[in-house]
């Protein structure tokens, strides 16, 4: 429309009036009639519901900063233009939000700021909001075996949106999530100042550890807290079928998952497994996986008392350093180079849909065997149960957004993927029956779930212009609980016109 021309027009010659003489604008701003749009727009894009070569709508402008001041043009023009912004980070949004909007639209992507510093002596390093986990994690191994960070298991997820959202991993029973471990931020706010921890105030810097970076600014780095790891710690890896004895010992892994020691991560994987060559015999297969931050001959013992049924011997154990087990956690051989890490392409290219649910009380046996009949109809399904506890129950449910702590035994996370567009329709409607049976089985009013697992379907601001306080606690409150409420109350502080927003950005209250 004309409209969208002349927004674009005015935002291009602000952009540039901004950003002239300071800072070359080489590479920095991306139109659709540039040769390297469409694989800038798809470089990060994880899930092929919203691939650039379907129809969902693609952004006028992709501006990739190399210095805060891009960021702080691009608000500024943004807000002077009326253009949204998406910011993506790594990309790995479960319902693509940060590259895809249904309005006239800018991405910021912050591929090109993703600088690590890591200090051993103050235990402590910055991160550029476009680094990937695996960059991370890499940077803190060249520099320690024995320090680590409690964030996420996939090397391709971005800390910008991974950190803001929460963000969990192997070691989080015992040091927490990624957002408890955050020292300092830098944010460009809606008016395109620089603020730290400082500047923004303890509220803004609550809100942004858990409650989404996108409703409150652009963030351009943390400065997290790093963690002491061992330098050997210790994984395994057992399966066993429902004919092998799976259920019974995850009713048992359900009482014990959460209660065990905070060293011990013990996760467990349910998924169609087949039994005959031709595919047609199948059943359900149960993995647990365990990281545990000490040696083999500590773990078994442990093990053999909590959940003997494993069977648990010394020859299921491997010892490792801590970032080999990053490699382990993430699908790669430990043999393989550490640089590994360093790569921004994810293995998996497909389509998927996700949901998730906290457990607080253990579910029956019959409760089980309707989870398993339903599993069997979507071979491609995925159940991943993460036992909570730890440090987790020891934190408060306010100190940060995310409110999942004391009183849970377990997260689950539904993931269902495939690999033909035809298919789509078919693997949500699945999912979406699934969830509707889980209902009396899992947290109630609200029915929790995670927010950096984003499920649209929990509910969305009725268009992305006017978000209303009732419409949005729908999904808020399944997120953020008794948090939701400061969360709007520090969103209607700092950006009260409500620049910052998306399907499920959090409301600013009209004055
Ligand atoms: P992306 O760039 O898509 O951003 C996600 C959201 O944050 C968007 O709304 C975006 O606008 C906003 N945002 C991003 N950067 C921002 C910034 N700098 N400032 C303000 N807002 C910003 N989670 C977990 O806890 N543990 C895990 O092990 C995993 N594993 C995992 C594997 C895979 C394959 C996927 C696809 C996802 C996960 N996740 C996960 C979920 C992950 O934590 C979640 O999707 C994060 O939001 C991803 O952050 P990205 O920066 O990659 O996404």
């Amino acid at each position: 429309s004309s409209t969208t021309s002349n927004n674009n027009d005015g935002f291009l010659q602000c952009f540039f009036s901004k950003v002239h003489h300071s800072n070359p604008i080489d590479n920095v701003i991306f139109t659709k009639n540039s040769s390297f749009y469409t694989s800038l727009l798809q470089s990060s894009i994880r899930n092929l519901r919203f691939s650039s070569s379907t129809s969902a709508p693609k952004p006028e402008f992709i501006i990739t900063p190399y210095h805060e001041s891009h960021v702080q043009a691009t608000v500024i023009c943004g807000t002077k233009n009326s253009m949204q912004v998406r910011v993506r980070s790594g990309g790995h949004d479960y319902e693509g939000l940060s590259y895809v909007a249904d309005v006239p639209f800018i991405i910021i992507d912050l591929v090109n700021l993703r600088s690590i510093t890591v200090d051993i002596d103050s235990e402590s390093a910055w991160v550029e909001a476009g680094a990937i986990l695996g960059e991370l994690y890499y940077k803190i191994a060249e520099k320690s075996s024995v320090h680590g960070f409690p964030a996420g298991s996939c090397p391709t997820v971005g800390v910008g949106g991974h950190i803001s959202g929460g963000g969990f991993g192997t070691i989080f029973r015992k040091y927490g999530l990624a957002a408890d471990n955050i020292l300092d931020a830098k944010l460009v706010n809606v008016n395109g100042k620089v603020l730290d921890r400082v500047s923004m105030g303890e509220d803004l810097f609550w809100a942004i550890r858990g409650g989404g970076g996108l409703s409150f600014g652009v963030i351009l780095s943390w400065r997290i807290r790093l963690v002491p790891v061992p330098p050997s710690v210790t994984v395994f890896n057992i399966g066993k079928t429902l004919e092998q004895g799976a259920g019974e010992l995850l009713q048992k892994w359900q009482t014990v998952g959460s209660e065990l020691h905070e060293d011990l991560f013990l996760h467990a994987v349910i998924e169609v497994a087949k039994t005959s060559s031709n595919g047609e015999n199948k059943t359900i297969k149960i993995s647990f996986f365990s990281l545990f931050l000490g040696p083999a001959e500590k773990l078994v013992p442990l093990m053999q008392e909590s959940l003997p049924g494993l069977g648990l011997e010394l020859s299921n154990c491997t010892e490792m350093s801590w970032i080999e087990s990053v490699l382990y956690f993430a699908g790669f051989s430990i043999k393989e180079p550490m640089d590994i890490l360093l790569n921004r392409t994810e293995n998996f290219s497909g389509y998927f849909k996700a949901k998730s649910d906290y457990v607080k009380e253990p579910i029956s046996e019959s409760g089980l065997e309707g989870v398993w009949k339903t599993l069997l109809e979507d071979e491609t399904s995925l159940l991943i149960l993460t036992p909570y506890g730890g440090k987790m129950s020891e934190i408060g449910d306010s100190e940060t957004p995310f409110p999942h702590r004391c009183g849970n035994l377990y997260k689950i996370q539904y993931l269902s993927s495939w690999y033909a567009e035809n298919e789509t329709e078919e693997h949500i409607g699945w999912m979406r029956r699934l969830y509707d049976y889980m209902e009396p089985h899992v947290s109630k009013s609200p029915r929790a779930a995670y927010f950096n697992y984003r499920d649209l379907d929990l509910g969305t601001n009725i268009d992305t212009n006017s978000t209303g306080y009732e419409q949005a606690s729908k999904w808020g409150l399944k997120y953020f609980k008794h948090n939701f409420k400061r969360l709007v109350a520090v969103k209607t502080r700092v950006d009260p016109h409500n620049f910052f927003r998306n399907e499920q950005s959090i409301p600013s209250l009209p004055s």
